[in-house]
């Protein structure tokens, strides 16, 4: 039998941080939204955000409705295609909402603008945005980040929702891998 762990390097960020992190985040997204006189929006990006998104929601005490969009760039390869497709669109309502775009990872900028532009052109109240990662060093697309949980190298890393090709994404952590 393979070992489940196979090309996996160096833990990154540990399971223990992610959550103490999650809980400053959430403490920082309550106090933003506070006092607001209808649910906030999470949009989860999936795959990526979906564990993300399930841990911080429960963190938050303001009123959230959840909602999904798809988006892909990568298929089974490490690099972005750089042309990010919106494949899947929210079920609630979006204009003139207070929608909070939730995403594991931001590397090129593209995906996250390109999500913002279309909930902008959408009709949307107001549009912010919590990713767990950021991968500053390899932004090509400028796009404003209104919470990031940790700044990370230039590493491909998986778990915590983060896959390559499909695989990984139920390790607790966030890991390298080695491989890439
Ligand atoms: P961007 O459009 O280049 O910013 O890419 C964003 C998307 O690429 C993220 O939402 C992830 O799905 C994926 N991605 C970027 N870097 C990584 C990585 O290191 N591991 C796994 N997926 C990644
Ligand atoms: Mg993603």
């Amino acid at each position: 039998m393979s070992t489940p762990t196979a090309g996996l390097g160096e833990t990154l960020v540990d399971a223990a941080s992610i959550q103490r992190r999650i809980g400053e985040l959430a403490a920082e997204i309550d106090t933003q939204y506070q006092g607001l006189d209808r649910p906030v929006v999470l949009l989860c990006v999936l795959k990526g955000a979906l564990i993300f998104t399930a841990d911080l929601v429960r963190r938050l005490t303001i009123p959230v409705e959840i909602d999904f969009m798809a988006v892909r760039s990568y298929g089974a390869g490490t690099q972005s295609s750089g042309r990010p497709a919106l494949s899947a669109t929210a079920e609630v309502q979006l204009r003139g909402r207070d929608v909070l775009i939730v995403e594991d990872i931001i590397d090129s900028g593209h995906t996250a603008a390109l999500l913002r532009r279309y909930l902008t052109e959408l009709g949307a109240r107001s549009v912010r945005l919590v990713t767990l990662l950021d991968k500053t060093a390899r932004r090509t697309r400028p796009v404003h980040v209104d919470w990031r949980g940790f700044d990370i190298p230039d590493r491909f890393v998986v778990g915590y929702g983060l896959d390559h090709d499909e695989r990984y994404r139920n390790l607790a952590d966030v890991r390298v891998l080695d491989s890439a």
